[in-house]
């Protein structure tokens, strides 16, 4: 080798070390560098549950610029380069058969009546294209995402007037069964499967989802439901805040198999930053949730990751992601583990708005499929809250109980003739 050679190589080693090399503080700057350009979008954030517990959804009573009691306000949303959120429209399984559809679209109001009050940071987006425009407007795309099943009451009709009020996914279980879905608890056995994952109408409810352009949300599913969905959806499917069960063996969390066939599909997993899904312990750090990162990216691509940090939804994160504020420190850390530029904007942002992009285009393709008027078998939700209006045996019931009613009344006028 040549000197000359010789010192050309040490320049270039020289420069790749330097290069690689950064300090914290110069990750951190990147990160917020490409943030700038590529915010991320986040796939579940509980912050309208937050205001129905704190304020009893009394928004006039609440300021978003100074409220401190939450993981997310407006200056750590600021601070976090929090580009796009599907606010979650969630409401406990308690209020299944009582008054969870009420309650549900309490929750969407209570989004809507955010992005209202806050032009200047939010922008209320239904599509893509919505996020987008977000992104040039510099303001948080907000989205809504309904978290369970049992908040539509196994009714398609409902399910489609909360996409006309702006759902964009609908998370098929939360932690309970409803009549036509298992939930994730099943795979603990703490909880019986009763639908054998999905039921016959649970399946056309996912065709449903397809010819609406609905996002199918796989977070809080048993894995049966994950491969059911996974091999009958025409568009590709979300989980908005679930992490690797290789990682951390929790049921909530994605198996590998499922990771494999979420990248054949082209779908995403966003992942969830609650230490006990993290660590599967009470504890955990930045670091851990990269580590779920790396993982998924492994098994299925830089493609199909992305974020859904579950904040306002837990009591515990991790150390380093404290607040909404911090997702540049995780990007941080992404780059330090020598995530290309590329692959750190697929995840923040682009993988999503992929997603989103394909299931608007199997929407437009079903343009001339006629929806779905086919209504849940009664048998299968019968319960004290709900007439039977519209299902023909409650006619037949109602015609039976008036002729028991008139030979009664018969009989009792022959007795009393014959008294
Ligand atoms: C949350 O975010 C702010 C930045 O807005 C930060 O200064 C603060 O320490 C964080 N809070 C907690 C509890 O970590
Ligand atoms: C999904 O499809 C695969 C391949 O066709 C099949 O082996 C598997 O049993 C199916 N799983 C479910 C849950 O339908
Ligand atoms: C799925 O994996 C293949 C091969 O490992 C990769 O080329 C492809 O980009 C991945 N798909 C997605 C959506 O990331
Ligand atoms: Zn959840």
């Amino acid at each position: 080798m040549s000197p000359r050679l010789i010192f050309a190589s040490c320049l270039a080693l020289w420069t790749s070390c330097c290069a690689l090399a950064l300090t914290d503080d110069q990750y951190l700057t990147r990160a917020k560098t490409l943030m700038a350009e590529t915010p991320v979008i986040d796939g579940h954030n509980d912050l309208p549950w937050q205001l129905r517990k704190n304020f009893n959804n009394q928004l006039n009573k609440v300021d978003l610029n100074t409220l401190d009691t939450t993981h997310t306000n407006i200056p750590k949303i600021k601070e976090g380069h929090l580009g796009a959120q599907f606010w979650s429209a969630y409401v406990p399984c308690e209020t299944q058969y009582k008054d969870a559809v009420r309650q549900t679209l309490e929750q969407i109001d209570v989004v809507h009546r955010m992005c209202w009050k806050y032009p200047e940071t939010f922008h209320y987006a239904t599509s893509s294209q919505d996020i987008e425009e977000a992104f040039r407007l510099k303001k948080v795309a907000s989205l809504i995402g309904v978290e369970g099943g049992h908040s539509i009451d196994s009714s398609l009709g409902t399910l489609r007037t909360m996409y006309y009020l702006g759902a964009r996914y609908l998370t098929l279980t939360h932690s309970c069964n409803t009549p036509w879905a298992d939930n994730w608890l099943v795979d603990t056995g703490s909880e019986l499967p009763e639908n054998g994952g999905l039921s016959a109408f649970g399946k056309q409810l996912i065709v449903e989802m397809n010819r609406l352009g609905m996002l199918i949300d796989l977070a809080h599913v048993p894995v049966e439901v994950m491969h059911q969905v996974l091999n009958m959806s025409k568009a590709p499917v979300i989980f908005s805040h679930s992490s690797a069960y290789a990682i951390c063996k929790h049921k909530r969390n994605v198996p590998d198999d499922v990771l494999a066939k979420v990248n054949q599909t082209e779908g995403i997993v966003m992942v969830n930053f609650y230490n006990d899904y993290v660590t599967c312990s009470k504890t955990a750090t930045l670091s851990d949730v990269a580590d779920h990162f790396d993982h998924i990216k492994k098994m299925g691509g830089a493609g199909i990751i992305g974020f859904g940090g579950d904040y306002d939804g837990v009591t515990r994160l991790p150390e380093g992601l404290e607040n909404v504020s911090k997702y540049p420190h995780l990007v941080a850390e992404l780059l330090r583990r020598g995530w290309t530029d590329e692959e750190v904007e697929a995840a923040l942002a682009k993988n999503l708005l992929r997603v989103m992009k394909k299931v608007e285009e199997v929407r437009d393709s079903l343009a001339s499929t006629l929806p779905d008027d086919l209504p849940i078998p009664y048998d299968d939700v019968k319960n004290p809250c709900r007439t039977s209006y519209g299902y023909p045996d409650s006619g037949a019931v109602h015609s039976l109980s008036t002729l028991t009613l008139l030979l009664a009344l018969a009989l009792q006028a022959f007795m009393t003739i014959t008294a």
